[in-house]
């Protein structure tokens, strides 16, 4: 639909899940792929229309951090003082998982992610709804994330029974996500929309990158990747210096993204796709900028990274996995 979806579309879409179909939905984040949380059906057909395995978690989506009780069995401290501090907004807290909560949810784990997203139609489903909705982002799995209405067509077609189309999204990487789950200190197990810099102010120390066997299972294979291979340069000397190899060595479809601000003086042959102005607008983008370098045929993206300040270290990471899928990173 184009149009800006009414209050009948929430309440068509909220009895599609009812029935335990499959409803994708915006958030401020990228859109998912809902399916009715506590129904083992609804979200075993969103594993299969995915094409993803059974042993990953995916996150559950709540209408407000009130919910937080009917999922988790216990609600430390950290974790209201972060929901307090962040939700609605682009935040995952990993929690042990309430008795009663499906396997089909948790990969079988004794934890759960929940999140309140920062959407006014995803709120309204949600609210419209009545209970968690269980969301992957409504792409295939190890393909880019859907920042748009027609990224997710164009990704799962007539497998989804309603796409609602709020707009792009308006942070364009996922959730930041941090594992409360044990007595240790908060662990963060995906870098995404909310700057590990802003939960340090919250919880009084940074969340460390787990190290460990990889407890989200997400983040374990090299996701994110274009068809397109990707490259990360250093600078705007470095991007510069590799263009002109690649193009003297007749490397056709030779594609660049760097920020507004990195001084290079670019080969006039090189197709530049985006000069994101800021660190927000960079990670805004990223994704329709990855599907459109495929749109073109680009066989080698150029790309110098944002600062990993702030949302910057959420770009870097997803560029960095971008990278080594495709081939273009030789660690
Ligand atoms: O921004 C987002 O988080 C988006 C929107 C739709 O909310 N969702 C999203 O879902 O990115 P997905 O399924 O593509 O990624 C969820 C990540 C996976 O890496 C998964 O392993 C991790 O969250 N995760 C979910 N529940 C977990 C749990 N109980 N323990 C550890 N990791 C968990
Ligand atoms: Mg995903």
């Amino acid at each position: 639909m184009s149009d800006t979806p009414s209050t009948g579309d929430v309440r068509r879409a909220a009895a599609i899940l009812r029935d335990g179909g499959l409803v994708a939905f915006p958030t401020e984040t990228v859109y998912g792929l809902g399916a009715a949380a506590r129904n083992a059906g609804a979200v075993a057909r969103l594993y299969a229309v995915k094409g993803r395995p059974a042993d990953h978690p995916v996150i559950v989506h709540l209408a407000s951090a009130e919910d937080l009780g009917g999922w988790a069995a216990e609600i430390p401290p950290a974790a209201t003082a972060l929901a307090t501090a962040f939700w609605p907004g682009p935040l995952t807290l990993v929690l042990r998982r309430g008795a009663g909560v499906p396997n089909a949810v948790t990969g079988g784990r004794e934890t759960i992610g929940l999140r309140v997203p920062d959407q006014p139609l995803a709120l309204a489903l949600l609210r419209a709804f009545g209970d968690g909705i269980a969301a992957p982002s409504a792409n295939r799995f190890g393909a880019v994330s859907p920042t748009t209405a027609a990224h997710v067509r164009e990704s799962l077609g007539d497998d989804v029974d309603l796409i609602l189309d709020g707009g792009p999204s308006s942070v364009g990487v996922e959730s930041t996500i941090v594992d409360l789950s044990t007595p240790a200190a908060p662990l963060l197990l995906r870098a995404g929309g909310t700057p590990v810099e802003e939960l340090a102010a919250v919880l009084g120390a940074v969340p460390q990158p787990d190290l460990g066997p990889a407890r989200a299972p997400g983040m374990l294979a090299a996701h994110y990747a274009p068809r397109a291979r990707v490259e990360l340069c250093t600078d705007g000397a470095a991007l510069t210096a590799r263009a002109a190899a690649l193009l003297s060595a007749g490397t056709p479809a030779v594609a660049a993204v760097l920020p507004s601000r990195t001084r290079a003086t670019l080969p006039p042959e090189l197709t530049v796709l985006a000069r994101p102005r800021d660190t927000a607008a960079y990670a805004r983008d990223l994704y329709a900028l990855l599907r459109d370098a495929d749109a073109r045929g680009v066989s080698t993206l150029l790309v110098v990274p944002p600062d990993a300040a702030g949302i910057g270290l959420a770009v870097r990471d997803r560029l960095a996995r971008a990278a080594r899928s495709t081939g273009g990173d030789h660690a």
